[in-house]
């Protein structure tokens, strides 16, 4: 990443770079591009609205914690998976409505919150069919984990395989959302090149959002 630049790896359509914006720090910016567009194009593909009720797994993730305020930006109700303790308190600050321990009865809890089902899941984490055997008839599936309508078995609900596109012009929405103060990159730690192999030790350890790596 360039000092002025947002970018990710080259994609089908695009090369992944777009200008940073003032109000944008480049941590923020590195940690924003892939994640961003992978939650952005996995809510796009749920396209939820104000009445529906999505279950994010992995919400305290890179993906899942800004798919977290994308669902919440569009008034939807987010249930969102957590480790119980300061996780729990994470997402709600993010807009989550509820949260489920994903070391318990997933299942059981959101059935407690939302006994017909849930309308979307997004699937950055978790066992995917258990998830999907949790909406409701007619629900919308996105994987940015890869997983599609085969894996899901179940024929009456649309599944999104999502494989994110960072085009230019979609890393140039996300920024634009987080310097207007619609969309926060959660960072839970600024490392400089030098602390990598802590970032990695930390990386594997429990932590919420993203791990930023500054050079320079
Ligand atoms: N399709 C694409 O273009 C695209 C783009 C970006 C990322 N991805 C993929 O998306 C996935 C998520 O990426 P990420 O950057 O968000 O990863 P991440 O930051 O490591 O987040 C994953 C989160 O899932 C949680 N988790 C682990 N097991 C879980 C379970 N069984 N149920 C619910 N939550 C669970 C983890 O919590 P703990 O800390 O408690 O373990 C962690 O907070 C990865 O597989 C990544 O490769 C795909």
């Amino acid at each position: 990443m360039t000092a002025r630049s947002l970018s990710t790896s080259p994609s089908r359509k695009g090369f992944g770079v777009a200008s940073i914006p003032t109000g944008l720090d480049t941590a923020a910016a590195g940690a924003l591009g892939l994640a961003g567009t992978a939650a952005l194009q996995s809510i796009e593909a749920v396209a939820p609205t104000a009445s529906d009720t999505v279950l994010i797994s992995g919400a305290t993730g890179g993906v899942g914690a800004l798919a977290v305020q994308l669902a919440v930006a569009r008034g939807a109700r987010v249930i969102a998976t957590v480790r119980l303790g300061e996780e729990a308190d994470f997402v709600r600050d993010l807009g989550a409505a509820h949260t489920v321990d994903y070391t318990g009865d997933i299942a059981a809890q959101v059935r407690a919150i939302s006994p017909q089902g849930v309308d979307a899941v997004i699937h950055p984490a978790g066992d995917g069919r258990a998830l999907a055997d949790l909406l409701a008839p007619g629900g919308r599936f996105a994987s940015p984990v890869g997983l599609g309508p085969d894996q899901l078995g179940r024929q009456d609900v649309q599944a999104t395989s999502v494989m994110a596109t960072p085009t230019p012009e979609v890393l140039a929405h996300l920024a634009e959302e987080v310097v207007a103060g619609r969309l926060h990159v959660p960072i839970w730690r600024n490392y400089r090149l030098e602390e990598v192999a802590q970032a990695l030790a930390d990386f594997a350890a429990p932590h919420v959002g993203k791990l930023a790596v500054s050079i320079g």
